[in-house]
């Protein structure tokens, strides 16, 4: 087993279904892998048993850490993961990750490893699966802390920007920002007009004492030409390291309406602590399902939900395309409270 990319509550829950069906109904020798791909680069492990995991359940992180390690852009890379699992005899290896995780995992596969993936992401933007584990307790810490924001957004009538995670994807913003009742929800799959949003903030406080909350997504982007957001820096898969831009989005707020505006990102707090009971038991069945799929050879496969069942999907499908918010969702449900 491994973990890579960002931490997420659930990760322990899923290591500890994998490891109590696998040692109990299969009799399993098992393994896991530090730091995601670095791990299997270095084959350093630890090995993992019902004991090690015992009290693991609502632990938040992962007790085999993680990293964004990327095989295939080292030197060798591919060699030397395929010669750590041939010298540690290892049979099958669950890949618990996002979209770089599994797409390194497809690549594997590709290449004659014998894999199953389990989808994990605060972010929910993993195709072919309705939902990954982590985004339940994501969406509930945002929403806890919009809520917060309420209060004391009232008490001095100002206006509130709440950053939130999700990358490429606006699915956290969307959830919370419903689930708090956010003024405005800004998302990377609708690019905001700065000077609408103002006009939607200076309309509610003229009708009187109202505060505004607008929860932004990290990658929430401007309208061509509407605001000039600076470059950002890439990590090993490529991805640039986002984060930041409810500044900007609060200082042209304050200065177009003259409402006092004030910043929250919520950043990794939205990836610690424990996670929620819908987390724990998503990770278990998904935990279950993929040594279950070991067993059964399913091999290139991920783990998803889908209308409600863990069911079997390629890996392919998982990582081709990111999965985006539902449009409908966002104007026809979250869209009637705007304002
Ligand atoms: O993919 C999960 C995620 O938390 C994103 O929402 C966020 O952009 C990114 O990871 C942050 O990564 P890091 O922990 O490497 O800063």
């Amino acid at each position: 087993m491994l973990t890579g990319g960002g931490d997420c509550p659930g990760l322990n829950a899923v290591l500890r279904a994998i490891v109590r069906k696998g040692e109990q109904d299969y009799g399993d020798d098992l393994v896991g892998f530090r730091d995601g791909w670095k791990g299997v680069l270095e084959g350093t492990t630890m090995p993992l048993d019902v004991a090690t995991m015992r009290g693991t359940l609502p632990r938040g992180g992962t007790v085999l850490g993680s990293s964004r390690t990327n095989p295939f852009k080292v030197d060798g890379g591919l060699e030397a993961a395929e010669a750590t699992l041939r010298t540690l005899g290892i049979d099958a290896l669950v890949a618990i990750g996002g979209e770089d995780t599994l797409g390194v995992a497809k690549r594997l596969h590709d290449h004659g490893v014998p894999v199953v993936g389990v989808p994990k992401t605060i972010d929910n933007d993993l195709s072919a699966t309705e939902l990954t584990f982590g985004f339940d307790t994501a969406v509930q810490i945002a929403t806890d802390a919009i809520d917060r924001l309420h209060t004391t957004a009232e008490s001095h009538d100002r206006v509130m920007v709440v950053e939130v995670m999700g990358r490429h994807a606006g699915h956290i913003a969307t959830w919370a920002g419903i689930a708090g009742g956010a003024t405005m929800i800004l998302i990377p799959e609708e690019p905001f007009d700065i000077a609408k949003v103002c006009d939607v903030i200076r309309a509610r406080h003229e009708k009187g004492r109202y505060a505004s909350i607008v929860v932004v997504a990290e990658g929430a982007q401007p309208a061509e030409g509407s605001l000039v957001l600076k470059d950002a820096e890439v990590d090993a898969f490529g991805h640039v390291k986002l984060g930041g831009i409810a500044n900007i989005l609060a200082g042209e707020i304050e200065q177009r309406t003259g409402f006092d505006t004030r910043v929250t990102i919520l950043g990794h707090v939205q990836r610690g602590g424990t996670p929620t009971s819908f987390d724990r038991v998503l990770s278990t069945r998904f935990g279950i399902a993929a040594i279950e799929a070991v067993h059964d050879g399913a091999f290139g496969s991920m783990v998803a939900l889908q209308a409600g069942e863990i069911v079997r999907v390629p890996l392919a499908d998982a990582v081709g395309k990111l999965k985006t918010v539902d449009l409908n969702l966002y104007h026809r449900v979250a869209g009637v409270f705007f304002g």
